[in-house]
């Protein structure tokens, strides 16, 4: 039988740690602020930034909504980042993405302060990560790391494979397994013979983009699977990049979705901002 990776319970123990250190911090005066900065109202980004403001009243951080019309200028957007990075109460800041076309989300990236970036998204915070400096670790590829060791599943000298090369999860995810010293391919939609790279893995994170892409013909008996995606199916029912139910049987852990990464992120999104609270990074 295999185990299913509970993230809900795993996020919410890192929640739990993390309620007691804020607890800690207020006797000391010190009060973790998040800054979530919303453009336009897609729907599934403010269910998002919900769940995120939802986190932060839970652990007693101090969340900052900022709800910007979609027609709002990249000039503008800028700005209200600029004014955040030098607001001393703001530990971190968060633009939710997608932005609308008219603005180029990687301009945006870079204006937050590596300081403060506590999504893990600037080039500064991604180049401490690739060369192990201390530093905000990127969040869904960070939570993925805690549900492994939290399991109890050594990444050590483990063939690990990352379908899937996104800025935000592909790539760091690949990063991070190398950090924990594992032996770790990237493969992706040009990938020749996928079925036999996956094959080898004995840990597999898929982050596709396709709902249900991994059967069990991708996926080697007795291997750990996390699902990173999630996506909607013709019913209205929440599913991964994985085909759980066929590949359950051949695994000796997988995550569901819903319930396995996802409530991850936002876990290791609010560990970033209280530890940037105890310890605050200056900026360069
Ligand atoms: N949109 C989807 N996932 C994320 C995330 O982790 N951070 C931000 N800022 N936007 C997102």
């Amino acid at each position: 039988m295999a185990q299913i990776i509970d993230g809900k319970v795993i996020s919410t123990q890192i929640k739990d740690e993390l309620k007691e250190k804020v607890a800690a911090l207020k006797e000391h005066g010190i009060v973790p602020c998040l800054a979530v900065i919303q453009v336009g109202q897609d729907p599934a980004s403010s269910v998002y930034v919900n769940n995120k403001k939802k986190a932060c009243t839970y652990i007693g951080i101090d969340s900052r909504a900022y709800e910007l019309p979609e027609s709002v200028s990249q000039t503008e957007l800028m700005e209200l980042i600029e004014t955040l990075n030098r607001d001393e109460s703001v530990n971190g800041i968060l633009v939710q993405l997608p932005l609308p076309k008219h603005i180029d989300e990687n301009a945006v990236i870079q204006v937050i302060s590596p300081a403060k970036d506590v999504d893990g998204f600037h080039p500064e915070t991604v180049g401490n990560m690739c060369i192990g400096t201390d530093g905000f670790l990127p969040c869904t590829p960070a939570g993925v790391i805690q549900l492994l060791k939290r399991s109890g599943i050594e990444i050590a000298g483990k063939e690990c494979v990352v379908v899937g090369r996104s800025n935000i999860v592909g790539k760091p995810m690949a990063m991070l397994l190398l950090r924990e010293n594992g032996t770790v391919t990237i493969a992706h939609s040009k990938t020749k013979n996928l079925k036999e790279v996956t094959k080898r893995a004995d840990i597999l994170v898929a982050a596709v983009g396709k709902p249900k892409f991994i059967t069990g013909e991708y996926v080697k008996e007795g291997a750990v699977v996390i699902d990173v995606g999630i996506h909607r199916n013709e019913n209205n029912k929440l599913c991964g990049d994985v085909d759980f139910d066929d590949v359950v049987q051949k695994v000796s852990a997988i995550t569901p979705v819903p319930g396995g990464v996802g409530p991850m992120t936002i876990a290791m999104l609010m560990d970033n901002c209280v530890k940037n609270a105890v310890s605050p990074k200056s900026e360069c």
